[in-house]
């Protein structure tokens, strides 16, 4: 499918469970529209790698597979949106979170992103990753990535040319996430469990959630997210 570089694409909500494939998915959204991923785990890893004050907090809750608290986490989103790269749109992966945070980006798309020149207030297109439990645990204990480009590996579904070695960065040896150890899985999918899912129904209660069949094979899954944004733009 040819690249989008110049349509208003607005703002793009993936929702899924641990290891779901949001940040896959975001990243070929990125690449194709051209728009910004504005991962929350990754800018509080980038906050825990550059020991700030928001990091040395993330750290330790991050470790037991909880979540940061709302405050923290919407001013560090604030703050990117409002870079101008975001002007076309972007890509949401992991964020909101709680029914908190989904209220609060609400209020912020209504008021301060509010742009008077667009006909409509731009509403997220919210798309949610299903995936069978199973399926999510293969994919979390596989998960490798490098730890100088980001690229996203997996040992069992999508595995470097050789071995724990990134196809892209010479020679560097693939990292697991912290998060991604045994004990901390369980924490992770509960606190989706109890606080994210109320995000789902939050948006299903005002007609915005569009349910993608995650566990298909990665193009399969892209292909679907693509014919939903074109639709949506149609
Ligand atoms: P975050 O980094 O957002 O982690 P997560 O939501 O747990 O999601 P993951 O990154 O584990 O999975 P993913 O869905 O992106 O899957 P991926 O594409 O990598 O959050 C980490 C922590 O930060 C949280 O626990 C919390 O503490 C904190 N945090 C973050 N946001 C917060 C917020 N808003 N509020 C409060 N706290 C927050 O894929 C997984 C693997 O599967 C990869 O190996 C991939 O190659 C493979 N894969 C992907 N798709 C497929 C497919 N279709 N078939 C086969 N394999 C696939």
């Amino acid at each position: 499918m040819a690249q989008e570089t110049s349509r208003e694409v607005g703002p793009v909500v993936l929702l899924g469970p641990p290891g779901a494939g949001k940040g896959t998915q975001a990243k070929r959204i990125m690449e194709h529209y051209e728009i910004p991923q504005v991962s929350t785990g990754d800018l509080l890893r980038e906050n825990v790698a550059r020991g700030t004050d928001l990091g040395l907090v993330a750290k330790a809750v991050m470790a037991r597979g909880e979540l940061v608290s709302d405050d923290l986490v919407c001013v560090m989103v604030r703050e990117r949106l409002m870079q101008p790269d975001c002007h076309r749109g972007y890509v949401l992966d992991g964020f909101p979170r709680t029914a908190a945070q989904a209220g609060w980006l609400d209020a912020l798309l209504d008021h301060e992103l509010f742009d008077n020149s667009r006909p409509t207030r731009a509403w997220p297109i919210v798309i949610r990753l299903d995936v069978d439990y199973n399926q999510l645990l293969l994919r979390i204990t596989g998960r490798r990535s490098c730890p100088t480009c980001g690229r996203i590996y997996n040992v069992h579904f999508q595995p470097p040319r050789a071995d724990e070695i990134c196809d892209e960065v010479h020679g560097t040896k693939l990292v697991t996430r912290n998060d991604d150890r045994l004990e901390v899985i369980q924490p992770r999918l509960t606190a989706y469990q109890e606080q994210t899912r109320p995000v789902a129904d939050y948006y299903q209660r005002t007609g915005r959630l569009i349910t993608v069949n995650g566990d298909l094979p990665m193009d399969d899954v892209t292909e679907q997210i693509y014919r939903i944004l074109e639709d949506h733009h149609a």
